[in-house]
């Protein structure tokens, strides 16, 4: 390059800065990116100063793109306002403009940030971005007293005028590559969201519109770290998509632990979370790892999280807020490594209203929430969780058993109070007592005191169950669904006392309770509330006939 003062620009030259301005834009799709080196070009090979590339953009604003040899770094680039200054005379006429000298001329404002003392002299010269004879920018240059023995405007704007024109239709080009790509990403996003509908999930069917949403939702939140909040009715499958979050996320190597916040007082819970040092109350004989620590580097499972006390809700809350916690008892803090998913099949909303769960915590369990539909609400899937289930218990019984579409057109007209896993009993139960290799009709009926004999002679929202004599009949109604459940018809409304057989069907009050604590997978706590019964009060009535617990 030669040096300034001895600068004479030949064709040659200008030649030459064009085909490398050319070459410049066929080389990338960063436009900004370009443009910084064309600019650089402009300054280097044409000995020109102070050169800006603006472009008016929606806010009707001019938004400087590209600089080279300003004093300000592109983050802090000045947007001008097109309609004033020199820059608005180019832009309406759309013809170039100079100004030989811009301190002599009242009509200039520096609003680029020339230093005032060195712009005695300067020219400026202003040609117009134009696509489709719109002009849609300006691009600037300076030329310095002292940078070429003789001026030649004309030949100066000539060649600004075919680098205007070059950056125009190159970004004209890289605008319509933008919107095809943008187009293109749209229809990706669609289809993948299309195909992950279809994806299944191990162990989790289901092919209904509400089913293929939710597996959506799992595979779009399972890849991240975000904390999911399982919502829907009791055996709806909240444990399933938990376990499928994990297996699918990055951390699938790691531990899945779970622990069912309803199953535990207050002072077991916090230390089956946290983990207890030795002798941090009595019978703490030893160290133990919370669930926390045991779920290092995988997810932990917070199953019923809206049955936790206020004051376990303070201490869950400061650990998902700073990711740290102490053990029962110690003061060494501990950092959390694991993705939550928690779950509840309570009506959080209205618990935060009531002041009966913090809200900040709801916030914080609540960053990506999935809602199991109900079986009722999805009908259509039950053929398909049917033959999963029969061929799930004969692999596992080396049996081959089939059902008949009857029995299974009596199962779709079920409403399913306890959603799939009353559906799980149900087969289970009727594949463990048929004798011979098909399940019929009429092995649906006769399935004794059970639950879903009840409902099988019901067309309407079913009643859980028959009350337990004795107990408080608004014990079958289940105390709280995140979702509506329509009315028990009139019929259901009465009781059938101990004993007595109801439709044909024998309903006995240990029936009764082995039904809830089914539906319930076991959890006496939950199996309490679907009663309206206190624990002690279950647990009283389960020892009393002698109902072995099963521990899940
Ligand atoms: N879509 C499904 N496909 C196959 N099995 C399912 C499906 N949904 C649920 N199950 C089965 O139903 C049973 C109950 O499911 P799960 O324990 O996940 O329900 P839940 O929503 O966690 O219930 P709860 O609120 O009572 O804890 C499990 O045995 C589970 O494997
Ligand atoms: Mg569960």
């Amino acid at each position: 390059m030669a040096p300034a003062q001895n600068y004479r620009r030949s064709s040659d030259i200008d030649l030459l800065t064009i085909y490398e301005i050319s070459k410049v834009l066929t080389s990338s799709l960063d436009f900004r990116q370009c443009l910084q080196t064309v600019l650089q070009l402009l300054l280097s090979q044409l000995n020109m100063r102070h050169a800006v590339v603006g472009l008016v953009q929606t806010d009707g604003q001019l938004h400087i793109l590209g600089a080279a040899g300003v004093p300000w770094p592109m983050s802090e680039a000045p947007i001008l306002d097109p309609r004033r200054g020199i820059i608005s005379k180019v832009i309406r006429s759309g013809s170039p403009i100079v100004i030989p000298d811009i301190a002599a001329d009242a009509h200039f404002t520096n609003r680029t940030g020339r230093d005032p003392e060195q712009m005695e002299g300067v020219s400026y010269l202003v040609v117009p971005l134009k696509v489709d004879r719109e002009v849609i920018g300006i691009l600037s240059a300076d030329r310095h007293p002292e940078d070429e023995e003789s001026v030649n405007f004309e030949r100066d704007m000539r060649m600004l005028s075919l680098v205007a024109n070059l950056l125009a239709q190159t970004f004209r080009l890289h605008q319509a590559v933008a919107a095809d790509r943008q187009v293109l990403l749209e229809e990706s996003a669609r289809l993948q969201k299309q195909l992950q509908g279809q994806y299944d999930i191990e162990n989790v069917v289901g092919r209904s519109k509400r089913m293929k949403e939710v597996f959506t939702d799992v595979h779009q939140a399972a890849p991240s770290g975000a904390t999911v909040l399982l919502r829907g009715e009791s055996g709806t499958g909240k444990e399933a998509i938990a376990h499928a979050i994990h297996y699918l996320s990055p951390r699938a190597k790691g531990p899945f632990v779970k622990l069912n916040c309803a199953a535990l007082p207050e002072t077991l819970l916090e230390s089956e979370l946290f983990g207890h040092e030795r002798g941090a109350f009595t019978g703490a004989t030893s160290e133990r790892k919370g669930r926390f620590e045991l779920a290092r580097g995988g997810t932990i499972f917070l199953d019923e999280i809206g049955d936790i006390s206020p004051a376990f809700q303070a201490k869950l809350l400061r650990v998902l807020q700073e990711q740290e916690f102490e053990r029962v008892g110690g003061n060494k803090t501990i950092k959390t490594d694991v993705r939550l998913v928690a779950a509840t099949n309570r009506n959080l909303e209205e618990m935060v209203q009531k002041n009966e769960f913090r809200a900040d915590l709801y916030f914080r369990l609540n960053v990506v929430a999935i809602f199991l539909p109900a079986l009722r609400e999805r009908k259509d899937d039950i053929p398909l969780l049917v033959d999963f289930f029969l061929e799930r218990f004969n692999s596992e019984n080396r049996r081959q058993l089939t059902i008949t579409p009857g029995a299974v057109d009596i199962l779709m007209q079920c409403n399913w109070p306890g959603n799939v896993r009353e559906l799980e009993n149900c087969i289970q139960r009727a594949a463990t007592m048929t004798r011979a290799n098909v399940i019929r009709e009429a092995d649906m009926r006769c399935q004794k005191g059970q639950c879903f004999s009840s409902m099988l002679l019901e067309t309407t929202q079913a009643r859980a169950c028959f009350p337990v004599a004795g107990m408080p009949s608004r014990s079958l109604t289940p105390v709280s669904r995140p979702m509506p459940t329509p009315a028990p018809s009139s019929a259901d409304e009465e009781e059938a006392p101990q004993g007595v057989e109801r439709r044909g069907v024998p309903v006995s009050e240990r029936d009764r309770l082995v039904d809830a604590m089914e539906r319930c997978g076991w959890v006496q706590a939950k199996a309490a509330r679907l009663l309206g019964l206190t624990p002690r009060q279950i647990g009283y009535a389960l020892r009393k006939y002698n109902i072995e617990v099963k521990q899940l």
